[in-house]
């Protein structure tokens, strides 16, 4: 497996492929693999030639030091895990400076309102961030098709209108969320719950699919109440948000009239981790 630390390296292994009519597919992640990425990454196996898995706690978008800090790193298990998968797999891990230089700041985006919704309300400077690094990682990989969770919805729409605002040559693919078998959506920040939280845990996505089903009768005003009522009784969560919006637009949805496609989206704290999730209601 061919694993490069900085971007020449990996533009010279890239350009040195000679795909002529094949394609490239291309997973940005920030490491600490699990089967959520493999996913991601299994999928692009099959419809390209070659793939890139990028590696890369980035700082731009955390707003929290702290947050950064922990973030757990397991660069050569991720490697391993890797390497078990396909010999097609080309890893770029490249540190800080390679990718930033001297100034590690953000660009600004517009987003068309995407980004002051849900986790952008909670998360500031998040969406910047993530727009940085997505978008220089493009610059730099050349893919022809990336592939992203919709574990993290919010940053799918963000990358998708990235794409179309900038016109980059690049097709965005969303995947299915991948969940552990009690439900829980697998997550890097799975890996620092306590086992009392990771038993807890569980009742996210329960909830969401309760909340799918009274999405069916109830109006989104009613459905919002009664899962915050259901984490009032939770000792070991603590809802940040529960929100249903517009597939598209990541509006909320205000009236009893339901005439798009909706989601259920959530954040919440087990002890000092926070955990997302989302569900497609109709
Ligand atoms: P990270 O959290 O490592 O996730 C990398 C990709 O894996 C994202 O597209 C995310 O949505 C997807 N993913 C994570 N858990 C998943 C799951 N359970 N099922 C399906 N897909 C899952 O998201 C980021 O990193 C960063 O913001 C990044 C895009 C790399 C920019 O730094």
């Amino acid at each position: 497996m061919i694993i490069c630390h900085k971007k020449e390296e990996l533009r010279q292994e890239l350009d040195g492929l000679g795909l002529k009519n094949q394609t490239l597919g291309f997973v940005p992640t920030m490491g600490a693999l699990h089967e959520g990425h493999l996913s991601l990454i299994g999928i692009g196996l099959k419809e390209n030639a070659k793939m890139v898995v990028s590696i890369f706690v980035n700082p731009t978008q955390f707003d929290n030091t702290s947050d950064l800090k922990k973030y757990p790193r397991t660069l050569e298990h991720d490697l391993e895990m890797l390497q078990a998968l396909s010999k097609d797999v080309i890893v770029y891990a490249p540190t800080v400076k390679d990718i930033y230089g001297d100034t590690i700041i953000s660009e600004r985006f517009d987003f068309d309102g995407l980004e002051h919704q849900m986790e952008g309300k909670f998360r500031h400077g998040h969406f910047d961030g993530v727009g940085t690094i997505v978008k220089r990682l493009f610059e730099i990989v050349r893919p022809d098709f990336a592939y992203f969770g919709e574990k993290d919805y919010q940053q799918l729409r963000i990358i998708e209108k990235l794409v179309e605002k900038h016109q980059l040559p690049v097709k965005v693919v969303g995947c299915d969320i991948f969940r552990a078998k009690d439900g829980l959506a697998m997550s890097s920040r799975n890996q620092r719950l306590t086992k009392e939280h990771r038993s807890a845990a569980p009742f996210i996505y329960e909830t969401l699919k309760t909340a799918k089903k009274r999405f069916g009768t109830e109006s989104a005003h009613e459905v919002v109440e009664w899962v915050e009522t259901q984490f009032e009784k939770q000792a070991l969560l603590r809802l940040e948000y529960f929100t249903i919006a517009d597939e598209e637009t990541l509006q909320p949805l205000e009236t009893k009239i339901k005439t798009k496609s909706y989601r259920a989206f959530i954040a919440v704290f087990a002890g000092d981790i926070r955990l997302i999730d989302n569900i497609k209601l109709n």
